[in-house]
């Protein structure tokens, strides 16, 4: 699906549990992430730092709960492909067990041998360049990648070493639209930009910001489709409301009983 290629571009959307991942595959997304941003969106932390393994089982299987037929793509969370091989493809066999169709884990170069051993183990991955959230506290916050010539080169050799890995396609994240473009234009895989432009092969957004169900402000790159958050804020005032004027439940909201039973119980 390269889109030099004349094909269409990929959508890829985040989802945590079994609603979203409905919706999303309702709405004919062709991949769904389950994204360690879990950590950010979902459990209200600062990062995804202290996502864990069980945790990315856990909303995996919540996700495959709704039997999408988007291809679900599983996080790796932080340290759960940092400390040994080994341990890195047991957590890439862990998440493919709870459901996912593959993992994706971030960093370039430097990740190589990981992924030859997980894909070396059947396990298709997508990699992660740019504004890798694991690598915050290194990066000094978050902050566009690749902005000095020599930082943009060492992505395109990043980009360059995961596709010779194996990698099937890869997210690119927070850098420049026209690196975002040449990282495209030089790998044979698809990318999947979320800040990086237009020109990218797809795009990714997190669910929460895209239907603007999130506490905090979104980036700039992020297109707010609909403003759910307000409109569920409204359809809670309402009930709350008809809760404390009795207006809640009504006679069709509530179970009859047989005329013997509402006799006794009126005697
Ligand atoms: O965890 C996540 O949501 C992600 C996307 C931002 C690509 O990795």
């Amino acid at each position: 699906m390269k889109r030099s290629d004349g094909d269409r571009a990929l959508s890829m959307v985040t989802a945590y549990d079994e609603p979203s991942a409905r919706l999303a595959d309702a709405a004919g997304v062709d991949m769904i992430l389950v994204g360690d941003s879990v950590g950010n969106v979902v459990l209200g932390r600062e990062d995804t730092l202290d996502v864990t393994m069980d945790e990315m089982i856990h909303h995996t299987k919540a996700v495959i709960a709704a039997r999408p037929s988007a291809l679900v793509v599983a996080d790796l969370p932080w340290l759960s492909y940092h400390v040994s091989v080994d341990d890195s493809v047991r957590n890439a066999a862990a998440l493919i067990r709870a459901g996912a169709d593959a993992v994706k884990l971030e960093g370039g170069v430097q990740r190589v041998s990981v992924i030859e051993a997980i894909i070396g183990a059947e396990i298709p991955v997508m990699g992660h360049l740019g504004l890798t959230p694991q690598s915050v506290r290194a990066m000094g916050g978050f902050k566009v990648q690749g902005k000095s010539v020599e930082a943009a080169e060492h992505l395109l050799a990043s980009a360059k070493a995961l596709e010779a890995a194996g990698c099937f396609a890869m997210v690119i994240e927070g850098v420049p639209e026209v690196l975002g473009t040449e990282l495209t234009r030089i790998s044979g895989i698809p990318t999947i930009g979320i800040g990086a432009g237009p020109h990218t092969d797809g795009q990714v957004l997190v669910f929460h910001d895209l239907l603007g169900l999130s506490a905090s402000q979104s980036p700039k790159f992020v297109r707010q489709y609909a403003d759910l958050g307000a409109i569920a804020i409204e359809a809670l005032r309402a009930y709350v409301a008809d809760v404390q004027e009795g207006r809640f439940p009504s006679e069709s909201e509530s179970y009859g009983a047989s005329q013997a039973l509402s006799e006794h119980l009126e005697n």
